[in-house]
Order: structure tokens, then sequence, then C-alpha cells
């Protein structure tokens, strides 16, 4: 046990050197934050408090354009693991249900289903205006829904709007409800909107 212990010692500190003890330091530069972007990185935040005023089409467009929509030079607003593109976002805009459709800047009504059931673990929940449901094939649907909803804050700090991530969620109901395929995840749930005043 001893040699085994000893072995795997020297071992780890000649592989992974940089691993060992021994504080190196190397301090950064100030980040440059003055550029636009930076700036918007700089103002992102979650927020849970919301006012009833619903989005217009024109900003849900934007949001979901952001999230996962196509775009000038025929690329995804995000990448995808081996270009898969299986990301889903349902939407829950005007009671409805909807599948974006980020190739042809569409909604599909979905479902009239009532799923915020599966989504008010928290109170604010209630009040948000839109809900994006993210879900994809299991492999990359994490990693999918991580890219398009960083980008969904990003537009909501631009913009003056709220939004949060959440994974208090039903999953297995949701997949239930949403008639997903046993390939198939749901992720995340993101409430977006006006923050309340
Ligand atoms: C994977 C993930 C799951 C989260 N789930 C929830 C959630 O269920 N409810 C919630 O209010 N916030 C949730 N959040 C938001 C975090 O609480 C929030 O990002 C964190 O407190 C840092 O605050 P900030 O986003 O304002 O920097 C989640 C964030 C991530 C990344």
């Amino acid at each position: 046990m001893k040699k085994f212990l000893l072995n795997t010692a020297l071992v780890s500190g000649l592989m992974f050197p940089c691993l060992t003890a021994g504080a190196e330091e190397l301090a950064l530069p100030q980040p440059d934050n003055t550029s636009a972007l930076m700036k918007i990185i700089d103002a992102r935040q979650s927020g849970r408090a919301y006012s009833t005023k619903p989005l217009s089409e024109q900003e849900l467009s934007n949001v979901l354009w952001a999230a996962f929509g196509t775009n000038s030079h025929g690329k995804r607003t995000i990448p995808t693991g081996r270009n898969l593109q299986d990301l889903k976002i349902f939407v829950i805009y005007n009671d409805k249900v909807w599948l974006y459709d980020g190739k042809n800047n569409v909604l599909n009504k979905y479902s009239d289903a009532d799923l915020m059931p599966y989504l008010t673990t928290q109170d604010f929940v209630k009040q948000a205006p839109v809900h994006l449901i993210y879900a994809g094939g299991k492999k990359y649907a994490e990693a999918h829904s991580g890219s398009a909803y960083e980008n969904v804050y990003l537009y909501a700090a631009e913009n003056g709007l709220a939004t949060v991530i959440r994974g208090l969620i039903d999953r297995d109901g949701l997949h239930k409800a949403l008639n997903l395929n046993d390939d198939e995840v749901v992720t995340y749930h993101q409430t977006i909107g006006y923050p309340a005043e």
C-alpha cells in the first residue's frame, strides 16, 4: 500500500507539476472593461422581481435570437456540439406554449397545456411575462442551454430587462408534458421580463 501511495505521489508530481504545492502568482493587469461588450458582461445579474408588463413581440424575437437564432453568416448565435443544433427552447408567452424555430424566426404553437405548475417553485415566477424552458439531446443539452441562457442574460443586461435561470423545476413533469423522447432532457427554466418598479 505504502509503495502504491509513493508511486502515485511520484507519478502525479511528475505528470502534473503545476498541481504541487508552492504558490506562484501571476498578477494580471486590470481587465479593460471599457468596450460595449465588457460593460454588458459587467452589468449581468439575476433578477427575481418582475413587473407584469408584457414583452413586445419585437423584444421576444430579440431575446430568442440571442438565445438560439441564426446569425448574419448563417450560423447559430451559440456554438453546438458536433454542430447538432439540437437545443429546444419552449416559450410560454400569451398563455400558450410555443417551440422556437430559430432557423425561420418563428414560434410554432406547441401546446395548450398549463406548464406553470411544473415551474412555480418560487413565487416570483408567476409574475414574469415570458418563460423559456430549455431542453435537448442528452449529451450537450446542459452546455447548449448554458450558452443560450447567458446570451439572454446579456441581452437583458443591455436592455433593462430582468432574467434568472432556474434549476428548481419539475424536470420529469415537464418532460412528460412536453412529450419529449427518451434521448432528450429538460435542463432549465428562464424567466424574463421588466423588473418590478
Ligand atoms: C445552473 C443554475 C441553476 C440555477 N437555479 C436557480 C433557481 O432555481 N432559482 C433561482 O432563483 N436562481 C437560480 N440560479 C441563479 C443563481 O442563483 C445565480 O446565478 C447566483 O446566485 C449568482 O447571482 P447572479 O446571477 O446575479 O450573479 C441558477 C443558476 C444556475 C447557473
